[in-house]
């Protein structure tokens, strides 16, 4: 048995992208069977305590993953004590993660996509402000992203 590694998913708003990574990668990991533990933080407070966007929702639903109990929060610098991962869904969030990580971390910071092999230091793009389609590729890149970080889990765990 290797310990339940926990991972925090941080966009912007805690509304749109990073729930819908922390239900991929809950239901991903349900799938394969293996322990791990997903949450979601944004790096900004203009939502905090609100349920993820109603597209968000939406969109999550349809592939059979319920994000209607979630509330966003506001990342903080004890996060970087209380994860193992924490995941920026873009390279602005992955800024503000480096500038709020205390000295001594215990978590390592990456880009969710750095986790799909060909994809490194790609962003998954904020659909805040546009239509649907937005949030059909942000399933996809949380999809791919998910499985990708739990190869990776699986490889360190080898
Ligand atoms: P998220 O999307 O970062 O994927 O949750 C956004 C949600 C809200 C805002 C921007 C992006 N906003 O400006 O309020």
């Amino acid at each position: 048995m290797t310990e339940t590694r926990s991972v925090l998913f941080v966009c912007l708003g805690n509304i749109c992208r990073s729930p819908m990574a922390e239900g991929a990668l809950r239901a991903a990991a349900a799938q394969r069977g293996v322990a791990v533990t997903a949450a979601s933080a944004g790096t900004g407070a203009w939502h905090i305590g609100e349920a993820p966007d109603p597209r968000a929702q939406a969109t999550a639903a349809a592939h059979g993953v319920d994000l209607s109990q979630l509330a966003a929060r506001q990342v903080t610098a004890a996060d970087f004590d209380r994860f193992d991962l924490i995941v920026a869904m873009d390279s602005e969030n992955l800024s503000a993660l480096q500038r709020l990580a205390p000295a001594e971390a215990r978590a390592r910071v990456s880009l969710l996509l750095d986790f799909v092999p060909g994809r490194a230091g790609q962003s998954v793009g904020d659909p805040y402000y546009g239509g649907p389609a937005g949030f059909d590729r942000v399933w996809a890149d949380v999809t791919e992203g998910a499985a990708g970080l739990l190869d990776a889990l699986d490889r360190d765990a080898g």
